[in-house]
């Protein structure tokens, strides 16, 4: 559902203030999709803004075994490897919580590309027994922002941007030298709840552009589900918000 009402921003002084308010956030949102259906999927992002907020939201009191955990997005690198989404969600949620091994549905980087993402179909269209064309609903699916706009592995000029049927691809990224998988936008326009962690002044310029620059999502990326949409509430700190903060 797109609307031209304003953004949900909730700014928060610091990162560690951001971490806090988004993890209590994403708790609350599992809850409500534990108590009514039985079980939450949260399908989160990697980087480096997560880690404070991965290490609050595994000691938030979750029932964790009721909680499935997907990935947006991995890099196709070893699962030990330092570059992993998997590893850097291990060492700072998976391993805190007890999150059962079931519960957790990885993309497996080390796999050649097209292999990993044909892999992470299949079990996301078993777990959520999909039929063919269908879409995955995630309860909440968390996001970054790079510095250039991109989230998710969809970075500017990548042709899957506009790919809203399909659920999952490998892709090139060419400025990294680096292969990918990546949710695609169809699912993440889906998500009942898009979470968008972002901190730090370098994402201030791309936050604006994103919510008040031109709507081009070949060229501003995160803007797929998180521009015009009221499923989607944004945490930033002061100095990622600095351009919108007064909007
Ligand atoms: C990845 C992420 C990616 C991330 C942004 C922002 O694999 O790198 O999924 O989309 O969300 O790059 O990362 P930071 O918030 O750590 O800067």
């Amino acid at each position: 559902m797109t609307t031209d009402s304003k953004p949900d921003l909730r700014i928060y002084k610091t990162p560690e203030e951001l971490a806090d308010g988004c993890a209590s956030y994403i708790r609350g949102e599992l809850e409500r999709s534990i108590s009514s259906k039985g079980r939450a999927t949260l399908a989160i992002s990697g980087g480096s803004t997560p880690k404070p907020m991965f290490q609050k939201l595994a000691k938030s009191g979750l029932d964790w075994w009721k909680v499935h955990i997907f990935w947006v997005d991995e890099r196709c690198v070893p699962p030990d490897s330092e570059l992993s989404n998997f590893r850097f969600a291990k060492e700072n949620l998976l391993d805190l919580a007890d999150i059962p091994n079931a519960n957790t549905h990885r993309i497996d980087g080390e796999l050649e590309p097209i292999d990993a993402s044909r892999k992470y179909v299949q079990a996301i269209r078993e777990f959520f027994r999909l039929s063919d064309g269908q879409l995955p609903v995630f309860d909440v699916l968390h996001r970054g922002i790079g510095p250039d706009a991109h989230t998710a592995s969809l970075f500017p000029g990548e042709p899957l941007i506009n790919d809203h049927s399909n659920i999952a691809a490998n892709v090139w990224v060419e400025k990294l030298k680096m292969a990918r998988v990546t949710l695609l936008p169809g699912v993440l326009e889906r998500a009942s709840r898009t979470v968008l962690q972002v901190a730090n002044a370098d994402k201030a310029e791309p936050v604006f552009q994103v919510l008040f620059g031109p709507e081009d999502p070949m060229r501003y990326p995160c803007q797929i589900a998180a521009r015009g949409s009221d499923k989607a509430v944004w945490f930033l700190d002061e100095a990622a918000a600095a351009k919108v903060k007064d909007r």
